[in-house]
């Protein structure tokens, strides 16, 4: 059966001092709840990853927020998915919203990096989701197909099984603005349908689909509630151990 999984993005945040305590709070918070069902994954600055590989668990990992779409050499200022997991992380987070708007990122370049992840037995936090004009044109679903069968669906059923999926509206990014566990459980369904489709029932029933954008400790109890939402990636909520814990206290519930 399918995992539920919190992770934390912290995007382009702390110094390695901030971050090592802020990781201890959340390592603290994370052995207090003691579930053998919930698995944490941080995503820290990639800089911090080594450091903090010390301390993680078999329910603690650690994640980079991305990698480079090339396996080595010449590419200066990037970090390949096998430099990444020889730093100690085992997940890499691919096609961010962010990455995709400022960084140009195509589906095309994310299958890279997918493929690349795998290659370097990392799994992948595929990341997908719609814009506010997507949503009011009422193409959402339609976008999200393309960026799973894009970015995922040429892999082979045994690698498809290495995948989290995480559904990120872009809308709710960062924005206060979350979307509504009904919004997001029928997306994350439709997701599920999809990947039926692809992979077959099974395949469907054990991926663990994440939501994120603008979850927090007010709305994780709703949202999680829901029959497809597994887990969360959360940004901002991430940076103050208290309220990342809180989360993972509604997803335990
Ligand atoms: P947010 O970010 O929780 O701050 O909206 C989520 C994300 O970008 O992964």
């Amino acid at each position: 059966m399918r995992k539920k999984i919190l992770a934390g993005n912290w995007k382009m945040n702390t110094t390695i001092e901030e971050g090592t305590s802020l990781y201890q709070e959340v390592q603290k918070g994370w052995n207090e709840i003691g579930s053998q069902d919930l698995i944490c994954i941080i995503a820290p600055p990639s800089t911090h990853i080594f450091q903090l590989a010390s301390a993680t668990n078999e329910h603690l990992f650690l994640a980079a927020q991305n990698c480079s779409e090339f396996a080595a050499g010449a590419h200066t200022g990037d970090l390949s998915a096998q430099i990444i997991g020889s730093a100690g992380a085992i997940y890499i987070i691919i096609g961010h919203s962010e990455r995709r708007a400022h960084h140009g990122e195509s589906n095309q370049i994310l299958q890279q990096k997918v493929n690349l992840t795998l290659q370097a037995d990392l799994y992948p936090i595929y990341c997908c989701g719609e814009s506010e004009t997507d949503r009011d044109e009422g193409v959402q679903n339609q976008i999200v197909l393309d960026q799973l069968k894009e970015g995922l669906f040429h892999l082979t059923a045994d690698d498809f099984g290495k995948v989290v999926v995480a559904y990120e509206p872009v809308w709710a990014i960062g924005t206060g603005k979350t979307a509504s566990p009904a919004q997001a459980q029928d997306m994350h369904a439709f997701i599920r349908k999809s990947v039926e489709e692809h992979y077959g029932e099974e395949a469907a029933l054990n991926l663990s689909i994440l939501y994120g954008g603008s979850c927090n400790p007010s709305n994780a109890d709703e949202l999680f509630a829901k029959a497809d939402i597994d887990g969360g990636l959360i940004g901002g909520a991430s940076l103050k151990a208290k309220d990342f814990i809180a989360i993972a206290n509604s997803l335990k519930a």
